[in-house]
C-alpha cells in the first residue's frame, strides 16, 4: 500500500489530497525504524497500531475504527442534527470520512442516546460490529444510571424487574438487573435497545426520569480519564469485554 492509500483509507480526504499531502512532506510514517518522511510511491504492508503523522498530529493506523466517546449533554447522536449538536462534531475529520465501500461515510453510532443522556457511546465503521451490538438478539447488558424527579418507591426493581408495558408493544419489557442506590437513583441493566426504553420503563411505573448515564456496556466501563466529549480508540481488550 502506497502513503497516498494509506492515508485515503485512514480518511484524510481524496486520493488527491493525500498524494499532496505526502507530496509536501507533510507524512511521517513509522515503518519500523521511527517516524520518517515517505516517499509517495513506497510499499508500505500498514500493521494495527503502526504510528503515523500527518500534518504534526501523531495517529495510530487502524484497519477498521472502534470508538469509544463520552457523549455529554446537550448533543444528538444524529447527522443531521435538529436542535443540538451531532455527536459526530467532536471526533476529528478523519474518523468522519474513512471511506466505506458500502454504506455511510464515517464512523457509525452503536445505538442512539437521547440528546440528555450522557456517558458510553460507542462508534465503527464495522457494520458487523454495529450489528452484533445493536441486535436486541445478541442482548448485550447496558448499565444506566438514573435520577427521577421524585423519591422511588420500594416495589420500583420489583416491578421494572417483573416487566412493564410500554405504549408500543404489548409484550412486557424486563429489566436485566435493578439496584436502588438512593431516595431518586437507580441503576438499571437493560439488555435491549428500544427507544427512550430507560424514560418510557420509568414513566410505565409512575417515575419522570432527570438525569440519565450510560457507564457500561457489556464488560466495558466507561473509563474514569474519557471525559465528557472525549474520546478514545478501543483495543483488543476492550472489544473482547464487550463481546
Ligand atoms: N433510554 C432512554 O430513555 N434514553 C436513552 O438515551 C437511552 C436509553
Amino acid at each position: 500500500m502506497s502513503p497516498p492509500d494509506l492515508l485515503f483509507s485512514q480518511g484524510f480526504g481524496t486520493r488527491r489530497i493525500c498524494a499532496g499531502l505526502v507530496q509536501q512532506g507533510l507524512v511521517k510514517i513509522d515503518t519500523g525504524s521511527g517516524l520518517q518522511l515517505v516517499d509517495e510511491d513506497l510499499d508500505i504492508t500498514p500493521l494495527e497500531g503502526m504510528s503515523y503523522e500527518v500534518q504534526g498530529v501523531l495517529w495510530q493506523f487502524h484497519t477498521k475504527a472502534y470508538i469509544l466517546l463520552n457523549k455529554p449533554a446537550g448533543t444528538e447522536c444524529s447527522h443531521k442534527p435538529s436542535v443540538w449538536p451531532s455527536v459526530y462534531s467532536l471526533l476529528p475529520a478523519p474518523l468522519r470520512q474513512r471511506p466505506a465501500k458500502t454504506g455511510l461515510q464515517g464512523v457509525q453510532a452503536v445505538g442512539r442516546l437521547d440528546q440528555d443522556t450522557t456517558g458510553i457511546l460507542l462508534l465503527s465503521d464495522d457494520g458487523q460490529f454495529i450489528h452484533r451490538m445493536s441486535s436486541p438478539k445478541h442482548h448485550v447488558p447496558k448499565l444506566y444510571e438514573l435520577t427521577t424527579s421524585d423519591a422511588l418507591d420500594d416495589k420500583v426493581c420489583q416491578k421494572l424487574l417483573a416487566g412493564v408495558v410500554l405504549n408500543d408493544d404489548p409484550q412486557p419489557v424486563k429489566a436485566a438487573a435493578c439496584e436502588q442506590v438512593g431516595t431518586h437513583q437507580l441503576h438499571l441493566t437493560l439488555t435491549e435497545g428500544k427507544y427512550h426504553q430507560v424514560k418510557r420503563m420509568l414513566g410505565a411505573v409512575g417515575h419522570k426520569v432527570v438525569g440519565l448515564h450510560r457507564s457500561r456496556i457489556g464488560g466495558l466501563v466507561l473509563p474514569a480519564d474519557v471525559l465528557p466529549g472525549q474520546w478514545r480508540w478501543l483495543g483488543q481488550g476492550d472489544l473482547s469485554a464487550l463481546a
